[in-house]
Formats: C-alpha cells, sequence, structure tokens
C-alpha cells in the first residue's frame, strides 16, 4: 500500500513544482524584448548602424545581433562580454545598460538567441496630449532612424524638425512607418509601435507643429 501512495506524492510533487514554474516564466522574444535595447544604446550613427559597423558589428538586424553571439552561452558572446562586468566596455558613450536589460540579453542568448517578430503591444500609457516634434517626434526618430537617416546619410534626413517634414509632405515618410508602401521602416527592425504610430498620425493632423 505505501508505494502507491509514494508514487502519487511524487506524481503531485512533479505537477506543484511544473505548474510554479509556468508561472514564473516569461518567455524572451527578440523583436520586443531585446532589438529595443540595442536599437537605443548601440545603433548610433559612428557605432554599431549599418553605415559605420563599428567593429564590424551593425546592431540594427537579428543577423547583425546574433553575428555577436555563441548561441548559448552569454559569458563566451562578444556582444555580452561588451556590455557586462563591472567596467563595460559598451555602449561606449552614454549610460551602460541596467541589469534588468543585462538579464534579458543573457537569458536570451543562453536559452538559444532565437528569433521572434515583435508584437504591437497596446500601449495604455500612451502619451498623445498635444503631440510636438521636440517633445514627440524628435525622440523616436532618434531611437528609430537617425542611426541611418542622419544628415548627409541615407536619404531621407529624419535628423531635424524640416527634414522630417519634407519625408512627410514627399508622401513617403507615412507608407515607411505603416509598411504599405516598398520600404517599410525602421529598415531591418521591427514596426513602431502602435502608440508611436498613434502620435505621428496625430502630429501630422494637427499639421505637423515644432
Ligand atoms: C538600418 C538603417 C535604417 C533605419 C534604422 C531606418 N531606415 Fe529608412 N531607409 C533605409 C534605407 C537603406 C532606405 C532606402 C530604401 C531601401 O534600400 O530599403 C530607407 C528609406 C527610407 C524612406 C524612403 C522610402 C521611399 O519610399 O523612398 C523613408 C521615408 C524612411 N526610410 C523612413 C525611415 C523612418 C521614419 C525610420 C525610423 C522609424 C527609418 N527610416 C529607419 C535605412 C534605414
Amino acid at each position: 500500500m505505501k508505494k502507491p501512495i509514494l508514487l502519487l506524492f511524487v506524481i503531485a510533487s512533479i505537477i506543484i513544482i511544473n505548474s510554479c514554474r509556468r508561472d514564473n516564466y516569461q518567455p524572451i522574444c527578440y523583436g520586443n524584448d531585446i532589438q529595443p535595447i540595442l536599437t537605443r544604446s548601440c545603433t548610433f550613427s559612428g557605432c554599431h548602424s549599418v553605415a559605420s559597423k563599428s567593429g564590424g558589428y551593425e546592431f540594427t538586424t537579428y543577423e547583425g545581433a546574433i553575428s555577436a553571439v555563441t548561441t548559448g552561452n552569454a559569458a563566451k558572446s562578444e556582444l555580452y562580454q561588451a556590455i557586462s562586468g563591472s567596467h563595460p566596455k559598451m555602449p561606449k558613450s552614454g549610460t551602460p545598460l541596467t541589469s534588468k536589460e543585462l538579464n534579458k540579453i543573457k537569458a536570451w542568448i543562453n536559452f538559444g538567441a532565437e528569433y521572434c517578430a515583435a508584437t504591437n503591444t497596446v500601449v495604455s500609457n500612451c502619451d498623445t496630449v498635444n503631440v510636438k516634434y521636440d517633445s514627440h517626434i524628435k525622440p523616436m526618430m532618434i531611437s528609430f532612424c537617425t542611426s541611418c537617416h542622419f544628415s548627409g546619410g541615407q536619404a531621407p534626413a529624419l535628423h531635424d524638425f524640416n527634414s522630417v517634414k519634407s519625408a512627410v509632405n514627399a508622401n513617403t515618410f507615412l507608407p515607411a512607418v505603416k509598411h504599405t508602401g516598398p520600404f517599410p521602416m525602421p529598415q531591418g527592425g521591427p514596426k513602431l509601435s502602435s502608440c508611436d504610430l498613434r502620435k505621428i498620425d496625430l502630429w501630422i493632423q494637427a499639421g505637423m507643429p515644432q
């Protein structure tokens, strides 16, 4: 009689342990979790943008990122080595990555560094009040566009108020960010969030205020 009870106990324990694991498990998606960190911290003009490819690396795309990764081993990955440790080498200028960001990158690499396309998550705290170039559009361009579209870089330039306005007036900007034209932007990266796209719509509707 004792053995079946023990067996039941073991099975019950396994079920409980597994269900706890499942609750805590948050899958890391490259497009949602990793590329935005790289885009924000590494892809400025002169750094790891497509045009500059500093050190031979560009981090605007998944292909670029995994070229600096040893799949399954963060400690052996150049990408992770450069940003971790007590005196991280990278980002060369600007603030070091937070421990939360480092943990995400580490986990992503250790779990196989797989690709996952970004999903448009609904952003509840999307700031769409009084949308202006300086406060809303400019930071977006710096985060997602000017690593390639800097002044003298890839046309159209998107580095200041007038250049962005001209691109909108030339009717290439909206099809690019909405992925309805021939050149979906940001090139090689995930589509802008629905919040950012909404800001762009509202800004254009308001007559593109500076
Ligand atoms: C990784 C580099 C890169 C990034 C980042 C990038 N672009 Fe581009 N963009 C290009 C290249 C290259 C082209 C030329 C078309 C092509 O070869 O795909 C282009 C073309 C364009 C065009 C012209 C499209 C046309 O129909 O003529 C627009 C507008 C544009 N990008 C807007 C943006 C915006 C807005 C962002 C940010 C949300 C952005 N791009 C981010 C590389 C980039």
